[in-house]
């Protein structure tokens, strides 16, 4: 089966504690069930949560012979070099994804620096925004 990362960065461990009008209500672990639910007879996916942007570094570099990597770098998204330059180097199809309708919120959330070495962006559908970028993985792998 092939190999699936799906990386998830700051707070959104907290999942079902954060405001749910852009979260929604599921927690990070009922999230991940739902990835299962419809994935695991197809990929063999890896999860991954940290708080801290090294942590994150370390973990694309261990996967980026990976198939796919979906990634919700979350605040992340609007700061970070580091990630996006991991992010380069891997080779797979890389999907950005956000819970919330991201581009349509604060100004400083329009700052994105990953987004030009992914392949697609799936946002603003909560849940389905993962679900989305999984359908599509499997129609292209
Ligand atoms: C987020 C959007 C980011 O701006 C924010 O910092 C997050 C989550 C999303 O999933 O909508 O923590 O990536």
């Amino acid at each position: 089966m092939k190999k699936v990362l799906v990386i998830n960065g700051p707070n959104l461990n907290m999942l079902g504690k954060r405001p749910k009008e852009h979260y929604g209500s599921l927690t990070l672990d009922e999230i991940n069930q739902a990835i299962l639910k419809e994935n695991k007879d197809y990929f063999s996916i890896e999860f991954f949560q940290s708080n801290c942007e090294g942590e994150i570094i370390t973990k694309l570099q261990e996967a980026m012979e990976y198939a796919g990597i979906l990634i919700n770098p979350a605040s992340y998204t609007h700061t970070s070099i580091g990630i996006r330059d991991a992010l380069e180097m891997c080779t797979g199809i890389k999907l950005e994804i956000h819970l919330s309708k991201v581009d349509e919120r604060e100004d400083f959330r329009k700052v994105n620096l990953v987004r030009d070495v992914c392949n697609k962006t799936y946002s603003g559908k909560q849940v389905e925004s993962y679900l989305e970028a999984l359908r599509y993985l499997k129609k292209i792998l």
